[in-house]
C-alpha cells in the first residue's frame, strides 16, 4: 500500500445514522487511516456511541489519527418498530434521519475551521445525508465525495428499470421496487439527491470489480460528465479473526468452536427488520424441522435511539428451546456477525440481504438463503442468487404479501446446507471471497482514491 504522508489534507466523514450505514463508513475510516491522513468522524453523540460499541474486528479508539466529533443529539421521537406493519421499511428511523439533518450548522463550522488550516478538506458523506452539506460549496478547499451504501447492481437497475439491452435479458426478471420503500422515505431521498447534485465530486462504493464489475462499468459509462467513481470494497476487515487469546469472549464463537466445519447456518436479518409473531413461529418450526445446526439472532429492529426505551419480548413456540437443544443457539442481543461469518463452522447465512450483510458474507465466503425485507434488499437478493449464484431464494419478492411458511424455510435451509447444489454454492462463494480478498478494491482502488484526493 502506498504510504502518502500529506497532513495537509483532512478528511471528514458524515454517516447516515442507521447501523448498516454507520458501520460501513466506520470501516472505511479504518481503511483510510492506514494512509496516515487525519480523519474526523462526525455524528450525534448517540449514533457515534452506537457505531463504536458495535463495530467488530478492530478498536476505533485505538487509532490515533481518527478523531470523533460528537455533536449534541437534537431531540427526536423514538418510536418502536412495528412488527405487524404491511411493509417492512423501518419507518421508526425516519425521525433520527431528520434530526441528523440538523447537524448542518456544526458540520459547516467544522469544515470552515479545517478549511483554514489545511490545503484541502475532503468530505465523505453518506449519499442519504447530503442535506447537511448545502453550505460546503461556499467554503474554500472543500471537496465532497458521496458514499453510496448500495450495490452498483441496485443503483444500475433502479436507474434504468426498463433497459435490458446490455444484458442477456435476464434483468427483465428483476424484482419490482413496489412496496420496498415508503412515500415518506422517497420524499426524503429526493431532497437528499437534489443537494447531492450540487456538491459531489465523485462516488465511492463498498464493492469491487470482482463482484460486480459489469455494473460498475455500466455506471461509469452512463456518466459522460467525467464523474469519478471508486469501488473500494470490501470495507469490513477480511482477515481471519485472531484465535481465542486475542478476541473478546463470545457465547456464539465458543459454541461455533465446538461444531464441524460448514455445519451451521447463521440466521439474522440485520438491524432494520422486525418479524411478526406469525413469521417467527414459521421460521422457528422450519429451522427445527430442517434438523440443521443454527445460530439465530432473534431481535427486534433498531429504534432511532438504541439506548432508550424498551424492546419487545419475542416469544418462541412453547418448549422450543428445549426441543432444539444443543442443535440451535438463540441469541437475543447483539451478535458478532462478521466473526460468525468468518468462522469455519459457519456454512450458510439466512439473511435479509442488506448490502452491508451481503458484503460481509461475500468477503467471508458464505452462501446465502435470501429473505429480502425492503429497500435495496430484493435487488441484492437477485444479485446474490441469479447473478453471482451463491444463494437460494426463500422470499420471492413477487409473493411479498404471502407468509413465508415453515415448509419453505425447511426446504431452503436443507437445499443450502445439505445438498450437492448447496456444496457447489459454498465452493463458489469461497472462490469469490478469495478473489475479492486478494484483488478487491480496498487495495488498488483505494490507492487510486487516496492519490486523487492528495494530488
Ligand atoms: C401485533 O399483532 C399481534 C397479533 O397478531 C399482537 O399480539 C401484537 O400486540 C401486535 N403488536 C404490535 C406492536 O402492534
Ligand atoms: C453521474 O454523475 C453524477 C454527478 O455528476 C452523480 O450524481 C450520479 O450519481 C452519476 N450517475 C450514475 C449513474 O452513477
Amino acid at each position: 500500500m502506498a504510504k502518502l504522508c500529506n497532513d495537509e489534507v483532512a478528511i471528514v466523514m458524515i454517516p447516515l445514522p442507521a447501523q448498516g450505514h454507520l458501520n460501513q463508513l466506520l470501516h472505511l475510516t479504518r481503511l483510510i487511516s492506514t494512509y496516515h491522513l487525519p480523519l474526523h468522524f462526525t455524528g450525534t453523540t448517540v449514533h457515534l456511541h452506537q457505531a463504536r460499541t458495535r463495530v467488530q474486528g478492530w478498536d476505533p479508539l485505538s487509532i490515533s489519527n481518527i478523531k470523533f466529533h460528537e455533536f449534541p443529539t437534537p431531540c427526536y421521537e423514538n418510536p418502536p418498530p412495528n412488527p405487524n406493519s404491511t411493509t417492512k421499511f423501518p419507518s421508526q428511523l425516519m425521525p433520527s434521519f431528520h434530526a441528523t439533518c440538523h447537524l448542518r450548522h456544526p458540520i459547516t463550522s467544522l469544515l470552515r475551521e479545517l478549511s483554514c488550516s489545511n490545503k484541502r478538506v475532503i468530505v465523505i458523506y453518506d449519499s442519504l445525508i447530503a442535506w447537511v452539506l448545502q453550505d460546503a460549496p461556499n467554503i474554500p478547499n472543500v471537496e465532497c465525495y458521496s458514499f453510496r451504501s448500495l450495490s452498483a447492481f441496485t443503483i444500475h437497475s433502479w436507474n434504468k428499470p426498463n433497459s435490458v439491452e446490455e444484458n442477456d435479458g435476464f434483468l427483465k426478471n428483476l424484482p419490482s421496487m413496489k412496496d420496498s420503500l415508503t412515500l415518506e422515505f422517497l420524499e426524503y431521498s429526493k431532497v437528499q439527491r437534489e443537494y447531492r447534485k450540487n456538491v459531489s465530486s465523485g462516488d465511492l462504493y463498498n464493492s469491487c470489480y470482482e463482484i460486480e464489475g459489469l455494473y460498475l462499468d455500466l455506471l461509469s459509462k452512463g456518466n459522460s460528465t467525467g464523474h469519478k467513481q471508486w469501488a473500494i470494497g470490501p470495507l469490513n476487515p477480511v482477515k481471519p479473526f485472531a484465535r481465542k487469546e486475542s478476541r473478546k469472549s463470545s457465547i456464539c464463537i465458543d459454541w461455533l468452536d465446538k461444531q464441524e466445519p460448514n455445519s451451521v447456518i447463521f440466521v439474522s436479518f440485520g438491524t432494520t427488520t422486525s418479524l411478526s409473531d406469525e413469521e417467527i413461529k414459521e421460521l422457528a418450526i422450519g429451522l427445527e424441522k430442517s434438523q440443521q445446526k443454527f445460530i439465530w439472532v432473534l431481535r427486534d429492529a433498531d429504534k432511532g435511539d438504541i439506548f432508550n426505551g424498551k424492546s419487545r419480548k419475542i416469544e418462541l413456540p412453547k418448549g422450543y428451546e428445549e426441543r432444539v437443544g444443543k442443535r440451535g443457539l438463540i441469541v437475543r442481543d447483539w451478535a458478532p456477525q462478521l466473526e460468525i461469518l468468518g468462522h469455519v463452522s459457519t456454512g450458510g447465512f439466512m439473511s435479509h440481504c442488506g448490502w452491508n450483510s451481503c458484503m460481509e458474507s461475500i468477503s467471508m465466503g458464505v452462501p446465502i438463503v435470501a429473505w429480502p425485507m425492503h429497500s435495496d434488499q430484493p435487488t441484492n437478493a437477485f444479485l446474490v442468487t441469479e447473478v453471482l449464484k451463491i444463494g437460494v431464494v426463500l422470499k420471492d419478492w413477487a409473493k411479498r404479501d404471502e407468509l413465508v411458511s415453515s415448509v419453505e424455510v425447511e426446504k431452503c435451509v436443507k437445499r443450502l446446507m445439505v445438498s450437492e447444489e448447496g456444496d457447489e454454492m459454498r465452493k463458489k462463494a469461497m472462490e469469490l471471497s478469495k478473489s475479492v480478498v486478494d484483488g478487491g478494491g480496498s487495495g488498488k482502488e483505494m490507492d487510486s482514491f487516496i492519490a486523487h484526493i492528495t494530488r
